[in-house]
């Protein structure tokens, strides 16, 4: 293989692995109006399976709020973490923040320190159309 085709390569796989992660962590810009945010959930095939989630991402906002499917609905949180304030992961059934290990229920309840407050949670309301509303000025 030369240079040329060898790099060709390479970028086509780096693209593939790009755009793989991209799909497992999806954030979606909104722009709310009145303090919510609405989002379709059935554009967003992520959120149709338990254990799935989106994150969405505010205008004027920096950090992306998650949501997670969970059974019988969705919750909305901050991804925050309440110890020291870095941003926790989601890892399968639970959030967990890299840096001191605190470990967070999809709901944002607190399983495991140092962290002992849960996380911040947005109300979210899922209407009869598949709209979800989420709150963004109720968070508690
Ligand atoms: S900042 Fe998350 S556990 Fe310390």
């Amino acid at each position: 293989m030369n240079r040329r085709a060898f790099v060709e390569v390479s970028l086509t796989a780096l693209g593939s692995a790009a755009i793989g992660g991209c799909a497992s962590l999806q954030t979606v810009p909104v722009t709310p109006e009145r303090g919510r945010a609405r989002i379709v959930v059935r554009n967003h095939p992520s959120l149709d399976r338990q254990g799935g989630s989106l994150k969405v991402l505010p205008d004027g906002w920096t950090v992306p709020l998650y949501v997670l499917a969970v059974p019988g609905g969705y919750v909305v949180v901050s991804p925050i973490c309440t110890h020291q304030g870095c941003t926790v992961g989601i890892e399968g059934s639970h959030l967990v923040c890299p840096c001191h290990g605190s470990t967070y229920t999809r709901d944002g309840a607190v399983v495991r320190g140092p962290a002992e407050e849960p996380l911040r949670r947005f109300p979210s309301t899922l209407h009869g159309d598949g709209v979800l509303e989420i709150d963004l000025a109720g968070a508690v």
